[in-house]
């Protein structure tokens, strides 16, 4: 479908985000939108920059950020220049807003925007309130009822759109989300609000829909009754970077847990949606969510392990502990590792632990989803004759390497009997020959063109931080003492194996 014309207002707009990510991939989307000339962005931020020192701050930005293979060469980026503006404003300035509405409505009639809007929060999260009502309050946040090509001509009429689109963190816990989705809920109607998780825009995140409802050989074995247990891995070999301010109060836990890994684990678990449209297909992700209890102070205990890195070595290089880097406070007791054991409680996953590990600073970057399938009900071969072989694996490799890999036994050639291991192997970008778009650019493209499917509802923002507030409240009673050090480079601390091996089983590393 070819996407309406628009204008994206970006708050935060000067800011790491929007210069390293944002930008860059809009950029990216102006020049391969089929009509390039209908789109702008504006930014709304505080610095007297003006059109021209936003132009040329952003044409830095470009430079320095696209990646070499990925740059865009000097006429398209002029071009993308030429769709920037700049409105000067505090965040809670009410004549910014007026200016803004202006601005907007002169675009419209100059650029052609045909009064559809996208606000793009792209903001700390403590600007977001006083931003969503001042654009209520300005009567920025819904569409003109006006029609963009007129009906006197014969022509249908159009309605124009307003879409607001708010990057993480939603909420620190599960009142504050509710507080704001409150708030943005009074300004915005649900099917306005585009909650971003950058993973939902990840090629393979989406294949794991393709795979299960697209193959009939999956799913009469994605069940309880076939898998044995499934592990959801987020490794980073990255540290915190620049960001301690707002890591030291997010950790591992509400960095990746409580939204991507929340996101994948819904999308592995949920039942078949009837069809494609947002709402089914979030009903169904948003039914895994309410399936896992909230865990008990015993069950946290049991069932999660923290860690913080120490200093290590990483690709031969000794790199410093989370308490030396810059900006965290050396007493810090925050997670920069976090291992769980979770059950989602319906019929088809009934007694089927799912294990998740994330952390910074683990050997290599790597996102996986692991299931691994029972034994067969009755062996026939010796045991000696399967030492060789690991159970069935099926690997649903994320990033970097994304393909999918499954593991199966099979016998060696020879007299004996012996059995060893052998991996089906798939690599996307082999397969296909080209490399994965990234996963902002398709988020965006699906805001302007009003599909909401790949964005995070209301309750499934809610639920998972449900589940996040029964392990952080359980955490605080239980004390610091519980945050156990693992060296930089290596898996996370050893009470992360215990956690598993108790059961019988073992960590599978990428
Ligand atoms: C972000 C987290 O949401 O995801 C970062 O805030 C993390 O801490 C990043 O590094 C990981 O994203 P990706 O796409 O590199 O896996």
């Amino acid at each position: 479908r070819k996407p309406d014309p628009c204008a994206i207002v970006l708050f935060g707009a000067t800011g790491d985000l929007a210069q390293r990510k944002i930008l860059p991939t809009l950029a990216h989307l102006i020049h391969d939108h089929p009509q390039p000339e209908t789109m702008c962005i504006v930014a709304f931020a505080r610095r007297p920059l003006g059109d021209d020192g936003w132009r040329s701050m952003v044409l830095e930005s470009l430079d320095k950020y696209m990646p070499e293979d990925d740059k865009l060469d000097d006429e398209a980026k002029q071009a993308f220049a030429k769709r920037l503006f700049y409105c000067q404003s505090n965040f809670d300035e009410d004549e910014g807003y007026q200016r803004l509405k202006q601005l907007l409505e002169k675009l419209d009639k100059e650029q052609g925007t045909g009064g559809n809007r996208i606000y793009y929060l792209a903001t700390p999260p403590d600007t977001d309130v006083e931003i969503i009502q001042s654009l209520g309050k300005a009567g920025l946040a819904q569409p003109e009822q006006t029609s963009q090509n007129g009906s006197s001509n014969g022509q249908q009429e159009k309605k124009s759109w307003v879409h607001i689109i708010t990057e993480k963190p939603f909420g620190h816990d599960l009142e504050s989300a509710k507080a704001l989705n409150k708030v943005i809920g009074s300004v915005f109607h649900e099917d306005q609000i585009y909650r971003i998780d950058h993973y939902m825009g990840k090629e393979t995140v989406q294949n794991i829909v393709a795979l299960r409802f697209a193959n009939s050989i999956m799913e009469p074995l994605w069940n309880q009754k076939y898998i044995d247990h499934i592990q959801i891995v987020v490794a980073e070999s990255l540290g915190i970077e620049s960001r301690a301010e707002y890591y030291e109060h997010a950790g591992a836990i509400k960095d990746i847990v409580q939204n991507h890994v929340m996101q994948i684990l819904s999308l592995t678990c949920m039942e078949a949606p009837a069809d494609f449209s947002p709402n089914d297909i979030r009903d169904e992700k948003v039914k895994v969510l309410r399936a896992i209890c909230t865990l008990t102070p015993d069950e946290v205990a049991e069932r999660t392990v923290r860690g913080q890195y120490t200093a290590g070595t990483m690709d031969g290089q000794q790199v410093p502990g989370y308490k030396q880097e810059k900006g965290v406070d050396p007493n810090s007791k925050t997670d920069t590792f976090m291992a769980l054991k979770l059950y989602i409680e319906n019929w088809r996953w009934a007694d089927v632990p799912i294990y998740i590990r994330t952390g910074k600073r683990l050997p290599k970057r790597s996102t996986e989803v692991m299931v691994q399938f029972k034994r067969v009900p009755h062996q026939l071969y010796s045991k000696d004759e399967i030492s060789g072989m690991k159970p069935n694996r099926l690997i649903l490799r994320i990033q970097p390497e994304e393909g999918i890999s499954l593991c199966i036994g099979a016998k060696k050639p020879g007299a004996a009997n012996d059995l060893s291991s052998i991996d089906l192997d798939a690599s996307y970008k082999t397969v296909f020959g080209i490399e994965l778009p990234d996963a902002y650019e398709r988020l965006i493209a699906d805001c302007i063109l009003g599909d909401s499917t790949l964005f995070i509802r209301r309750d499934e923002i809610e639920e998972s931080w449900r589940i996040i507030d029964s392990i952080t409240n359980a955490w605080t009673k239980m004390g610091p003492e519980t945050v156990y050090p693992y060296a930089a480079g290596t898996w996370g601390p050893e009470e992360a194996n215990k956690l598993i091996e108790r059961d019988g089983r073992e960590w599978v590393n990428p």
